[in-house]
C-alpha cells in the first residue's frame, strides 16, 4: 500500500469525520453497494471514531447502554452493523489489538474471517459480547455461568480476559473447530462495546492481521494486511494494551490454566479466590494434546513474525547491547533494526534512533528514516521496569522496522513479570533464532 498516502490521510483526519478508502473517496450514495462488489475489486473504507466520545450509562454489566457525544458515531456504527448483519467481515479496534469481526452466529460470516486472514481452519476464534445478558443467551440450555468464573468476571470484565465456557449449538462449529468449549470475551474498548451492542449479536474476532504476521495495533497495520479484502476498518487510534487478551481455562482440568498470557496478568489472576493454583501453559506445564489441536495459541503455527529475520536476545540486563554489537559483526552489509528498552539503548552517531510515541503515533513509514551513512535503526520500546509500555509498543515496533525494510531485527528480551510474560510469549514464537547467554 501507499504509505505516503496513508500519512497524508492520517494528517488530515479529525476524529468524528468519516474518512474514506485507501483508493478513492466513495460517494455517499454508493456506500450501500459495497457489499455487492466482488472480493477482487473490494474497496476498503476507513472510518475514524474517537473512543473518548462514548459514555456507558451504567456499571451494571447485565445489559449496559451507551451514548456518544459524536454526532457521526451512530451513522458509522449503524453502517458497520449493517455490513455485519449481511455476513461481511470488518476490522474494529479493541483495547488489546484490532480484531477482524463477523457475526459469531453465522457460519457463512465466520468462514469469511478464515479466508480474509488466511487462517488455518483448525485454529478456533474468540466470541466477543457486550453484556452478560448476551453471554447467558449463548450458554447451553440457558445454563448458568460456572461459579469459578464469577469473581474474575466481576474484577476483569469488560477487559482483556477471554474465558473458556461450554459450547452451545448456537455457536457454529467453525468458531470452535469442533472443541467442546467456546472462548468468550467482553472487551472494554468503547467502540467494540458500542458496535456489538448496536448489532445485538456477538462478534467472532481474531486479530486483524494476515495469519503469522505481528498483530495490528493501529488501523494502518490492518490496512497493510487486509486492504481490498474487507469493506471497512473502524480506526479508533492505537490499542492501549498492544498484546492480545489472556486466555483462561478454569473448567477443563483440576487447576485453572492460562493458555495464552495477555493483558490480564498472572499476578492479578492468582490473587482471585479459586485461582491460587493457577498454572501457565509452557511455563508450569506442557501437554501434547494442546499442540495437536492448537487450543494453546501459536503452538502449531508460526505467529507474530515480521518479514525480516528476527533474533531474540533472551538475556535480561545490561549485557544486551554488547551481545547485539558482537552478533552484528556476522551481518556486514545488512540493514539492522533493533527493538530495545530505554535502559539499554545506545545513543551514537552511527545509529538512527526512534522513540516510542514520537512521530510514529498514528502514521506509518513514508520514507526510510535511515541516513546514508547508517545501517542500524533502533526503536525504543519504553521502560523495562514498566512492561505495560513495552507490550503496547511491541507489535508496532516490529511492524515499523519491517516497513523500513531492514534485513534483520534484534529484540531485547525482558523479565517475565506482569505484562512481560505476554511479551516474552509473543517474542519467543516470533523469533527465527533465540540467543541465550
Ligand atoms: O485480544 C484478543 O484476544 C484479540 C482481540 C481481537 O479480541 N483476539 C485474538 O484472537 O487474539 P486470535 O484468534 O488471534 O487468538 C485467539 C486464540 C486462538 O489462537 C485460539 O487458540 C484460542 O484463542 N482459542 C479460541 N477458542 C478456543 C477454545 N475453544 N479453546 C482453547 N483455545 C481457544
Ligand atoms: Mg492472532
Amino acid at each position: 500500500m501507499n504509505f505516503q498516502f496513508w500519512r497524508q490521510f492520517s494528517k488530515v483526519s479529525h476524529f468524528g469525520n468519516r474518512l474514506l478508502s485507501s483508493l478513492n473517496q466513495i460517494p455517499k450514495s454508493s456506500k450501500s453497494s459495497i457489499s455487492f462488489i466482488s472480493p477482487l475489486t473490494m474497496i476498503t473504507q476507513v472510518s475514524v471514531l474517537d473512543p473518548n466520545t462514548f459514555i456507558f450509562s451504567t456499571t451494571n454489566l447485565e445489559d449496559p447502554h451507551f451514548t456518544t457525544t459524536d454526532p457521526n458515531a451512530f451513522q458509522i456504527l449503524e453502517h458497520a452493523a449493517k455490513l455485519l448483519s449481511e455476513d461481511q467481515v470488518i476490522a474494529i479496534p479493541t483495547e488489546t489489538v484490532y480484531g477482524l469481526a463477523s457475526n459469531a452466529l453465522s457460519s457463512e460470516a465466520v468462514k469469511k474471517i478464515y479466508a480474509a486472514k488466511n487462517r488455518p481452519s483448525d485454529n478456533p476464534l474468540i466470541v466477543h459480547i457486550s453484556s452478560l445478558k448476551m453471554l447467558k443467551s449463548l450458554l447451553p440450555n440457558n445454563s448458568e455461568i460456572p461459579s469459578i468464573y464469577e469473581p474474575v468476571i466481576k474484577k476483569f470484565w469488560p477487559g482483556p480476559l477471554t474465558i473458556l465456557l461450554p459450547k452451545s449449538d448456537l455457536i457454529p462449529s467453525e468458531i470452535t473447530c469442533n472443541q467442546p468449549t467456546v472462548a468468550i470475551r467482553f472487551p472494554s474498548h468503547p467502540i467494540a462495546r458500542a458496535l456489538i451492542s448496536t448489532c445485538g449479536f456477538p462478534l467472532a474476532a481474531p486479530s486483524a492481521n494476515t495469519s503469522g504476521r505481528p498483530s495490528p495495533t493501529l488501523a494502518s497495520h490492518v490496512l497493510t494486511d487486509l486492504d481490498k479484502k474487507i469493506p471497512l476498518i473502524i480506526d479508533g487510534d492505537q490499542c492501549n494494551f498492544g498484546v492480545e487478551s489472556t486466555v483462561l481455562d478454569a473448567i477443563g482440568s483440576k487447576d485453572p490454566l492460562i493458555l495464552r498470557p495477555g493483558g490480564v496478568t498472572y499476578e492479578a489472576l492468582v490473587k482471585i479466590p479459586g485461582f491460587e493454583n493457577l498454572k501457565v501453559y509452557n511455563k508450569d506445564f506442557v501437554n501434547k494434546k494442546y499442540e495437536i489441536t492448537p487450543t494453546t495459541p501459536g503452538m502449531k503455527y508460526r505467529h507474530y513474525s515480521p518479514d525480516a529475520e528476527m533474533l531474540l536476545v533472551d538475556v535480561v540486563g545490561n549485557k544486551v547491547m554488547n551481545i547485539i554489537d558482537r552478533e552484528i559483526q556476522n551481518f556486514k552489509n545488512k540493514t539492522i533494526g533493533i527493538l530495545i528498552t530505554q535502559q539499554n539503548a545506545k545513543l551514537s552517531d552511527n545509529i538512527q534512533t526512534i522513540f516510542m510515541n514520537g512521530p510514529l503515533k498514528c502514521s506509518s513509514v513514508s520514507e526510510n528514516p535511515m541516513k546514508s551513512n547508517q545501517n542500524i535503526l533502533q526503536y525504543i520500546l519504553g521502560d523495562s521496569l514498566q512492561p505495560k509500555q513495552i507490550a503496547r509498543e511491541l507489535f508496532k515496533g516490529l511492524r515499523y522496522l519491517d516497513e523500513c525494510k531492514v534485513d534483520l531485527i534484534f529484540v531485547e528480551g525482558i523479565s517475565e513479570e506482569e505484562e512481560g510474560l505476554a511479551v516474552m510469549n509473543r517474542l519467543r514464537k516470533a523469533a527465527t533464532k533465540i540467543i541465550y547467554e
